[in-house]
């Protein structure tokens, strides 16, 4: 009861702390040097922002895109969620990337983006992002900025720490936040305790950066939160921070924070690679979906996977140790150099750092305090590198600059501390508006950080912006590390939940970023290329509408013989190719949406025509001063009808 009261106490305070961040007392102090401050935000019009930022959407399932310093909005992309605005999860050609084992799903829960790495840099060429309800991780093209390519991770549940990327992007990892029966099965769920399985899996990318499940590590029925790679030194190492170590089924908010310490699992993944590589790991079976989009005829195709390798860390020796970290850890960060890990117990006032070096001798020197399932635990004070003394209430993640800092965020009393790496002072702290969870800098989960600025991801937004209702956008702030103390320069709406977000120079992204889709290369299997291939064919009661679109016309724009019952298949090709030139297209009465086509593309949309009638379908997009003019006609005939099938442009 007396672990209950302290939590208690805990949620209290968190509701005092944010009622005191309602008053415009602290509200002021952010708002000094008002004019000074706006300067350094401020994007001239015409000119380009500095940096890519990639927050994630979490419920709305996307990734969105700003440009940083200006922290303007430049782009959502479709990701885990349908997105009407340009037809992706409802066209036939994307509908398949939202395929899973469980059946079409429209929605997810994005969190965790991570960019592409080469030699320890990000290098710009991918984003990746995990889904947590229907475990998925999605790779992102920063050349087309869509989504390329999604895969379903099997044995998981609440796939949140994830989609972490190692130093050459050799693997993402995928860690399961719930512990479940593996593979599942009906059982009592109060058999959870060592029934359970909390299963790490390793997904390899390749060179054109498709994604496969290499192995699943079988972990105990922990749950695991966060991760991230060792770098330089510890490259080849991933840790995971864990809660509930004491495997809790119930009211876990009391019940999982009985362990004074939990634990951060430091995996040698490449220890297991060489295991599995050599025919170690047992395949099992394992049913998810693979689904890949193709640039080259633009449509995604699903496959379902049926088997997965699994490998119980006991039968690698030395691949697998626990390292206890007070107080229920959530953010596991790795330092640039690779030597410190951090781990931020979220029902603490303290940091740990272990020393990966120190790690090392540990293991060597066999110093253990037991083991959890067979995996040796190390003993806590051998690793340990220091503890950053009253950072704050209820540390979350920490960031780092080039300069041998760290930034970590504390939700509970809403600020962001500095601190130094090694004699562990803290140097600055900063509030944050309001109940920070991440913060960002760019290049943080790197080798190579850039210290210019840092954002906040803020959980609350109360007062900040003109209220708009009940429902609020979230916060994210931009602050100035350059200096000796942080300064808070912009607050900026973002949408949905960002939870975390990743920012490279905009240098290493849009030299590549593509203008159009070129029609010499559309291999489309519906695609019209030129006008004289437009068409209309009946095969049974489906339709095919083969058209173009050109400013500001379809071709065809007239089409009669259609017949209530019939399904009506419009394959739609934009012809142009100047770069920004998008048309779209609306058709009446459909229960999909619209398409947004850009140049040299072709999608595909089914309408279902239920009424008899002359029926209009137009462009939604205003493509030139005739935009209006851009629009057509079918004529839906009764189910008997004997209409024939015609089509025309101008009566031809
Ligand atoms: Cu084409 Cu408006």
């Amino acid at each position: 009861m007396k672990k209950f009261n302290s939590i208690f106490f805990v949620a209290i305070f968190s509701l005092i702390m944010v009622s005191c961040g309602d008053n415009n007392e602290s509200k002021r102090s952010g708002g000094a040097m008002a004019s000074n401050v706006a300067e350094r935000v401020y994007v001239a019009p015409g000119e380009h922002d500095e940096y890519y930022a990639f927050l994630s959407g979490g419920y709305s399932g996307n990734l969105t895109v700003y440009g940083l310093p200006s922290g303007r909005m430049l782009k959502e992309i479709p990701v885990f969620s349908q997105f009407p605005t340009n037809g992706y999860g409802y066209s036939e050609e994307t509908t398949p990337m939202l395929e899973t084992s469980f059946g079409f799903i429209p929605w997810g829960d994005a969190h965790h983006p991570d960019i592409s790495q080469t030699n320890g840099e990000l290098d710009g060429r991918w984003v990746f992002i995990n889904e947590n309800n229907t475990p998925r991780i999605a790779r992102i093209s920063l050349e087309y900025f869509e989504t390329e390519e999604i895969i379903e991770i099997p044995h998981s549940a609440g796939n949140h720490s994830s989609s972490f990327v190692t130093e050459n992007t050799e693997y993402v990892v995928a860690g399961t936040r719930f512990s479940v029966p593996y593979p599942q099965e009906d059982i009592a769920i109060d058999q959870m305790k060592g029934n359970f399985k909390g299963p790490l899996t390793f997904i390899a990318i390749d060179d054109k950066g498709g994604m496969s499940i290499d192995f699943q590590l079988k972990m105990p029925g922990f749950n695991y939160d966060l991760s991230h790679p060792g770098r330089g030194d510890s490259h080849g190492w991933f840790f995971f921070t864990t809660y509930n170590t004491e495997e809790a089924h119930t009211l876990q908010e009391v019940n999982a924070s009985q362990n004074d310490k939990d634990f951060i699992a430091a995996v040698n993944w490449k220890k297991i690679q060489e295991y599995v590589q050599n025919g170690g790991g047992e395949e099992i079976d394992a049913k998810y979906a693979h689904n890949v989009f193709n640039h080259s005829t633009q449509t995604a195709t699903t496959t379902m996977m049926d088997k997965v390798l699994t490998v119980d860390p006991r039968d690698v020796p030395g691949a697998v140790y626990f390292m206890p970290t007070p107080k229920s850890p959530h953010g596991c960060d790795v330092d640039p150099s690779g030597e410190y890990i951090i781990g931020n117990g979220k029902l603490s006032t303290d940091l740990t750092i272990h020393s990966f070096s120190k790690m090392l001798k540990a293991i060597e020197n066999k110093e253990f305090d037991g083991d959890a399932y067979g995996i040796p635990i190390l003993n806590f004070e051998s690793t340990l590198a220091g503890v950053v003394k009253n950072g704050g209430l209820g540390p979350l993640h920490t960031e780092f600059d080039d300069k041998g800092n760290a930034y970590t965020t504390f939700f509970i009393s809403s600020e962001v501390v500095k601190w130094k790496l090694g004699t562990w002072e803290v140097l600055d702290r900063q509030p944050t508006f309001y109940s920070v969870g991440h913060n960002m800098i760019p290049g943080g989960n790197s080798r190579k950080p850039d210290g210019k600025y840092m954002i906040t991801m803020n959980k609350i937004t109360k007062d900040r912006y003109l209220p708009t209702g009940p429902e609020l956008e979230h916060s994210a702030q931009l602050y100035d590390i350059s200096g000796e103390k942080m300064e808070l320069l912009l607050d900026f709406p973002t949408h949905g939940e960002p939870h975390y977000a990743a920012a490279i120079h905009a240098d290493k992204v849009k030299a590549n970023s593509k203008k159009i889709y070129r029609l010499d290369e559309n291999k489309h299997e519906n695609a019209a290329l030129n006008e004289s291939e437009t068409r209309v064919e009946r095969n049974g009661n489906e339709v095919h509408v083969y058209m173009t679109m050109v400013r500001s016309h379809f071709a065809p724009d007239n089409i009669e013989g259609i017949k209530v019952g019939d399904k009506v298949y419009f394959h739609v090709t934009n012809l142009e190719q100047d770069f920004d030139v998008p048309h779209g297209f609306a058709m009446i009465g459909a229960n999909t949406s619209e398409l947004l086509i850009m140049p040299g593309q072709t999608k595909t949309i089914i309408w279902e025509p239920k009424k008899v009638g002359v029926w209009p379908f137009y462009c939604t997009d205003f493509c030139s001063a005739l935009h209006q003019e851009m629009q057509g006609y079918v004529r839906v005939s009764g189910s008997g009808s004997n209409v024939p099938l015609k089509w025309s442009l101008d009566g031809d």
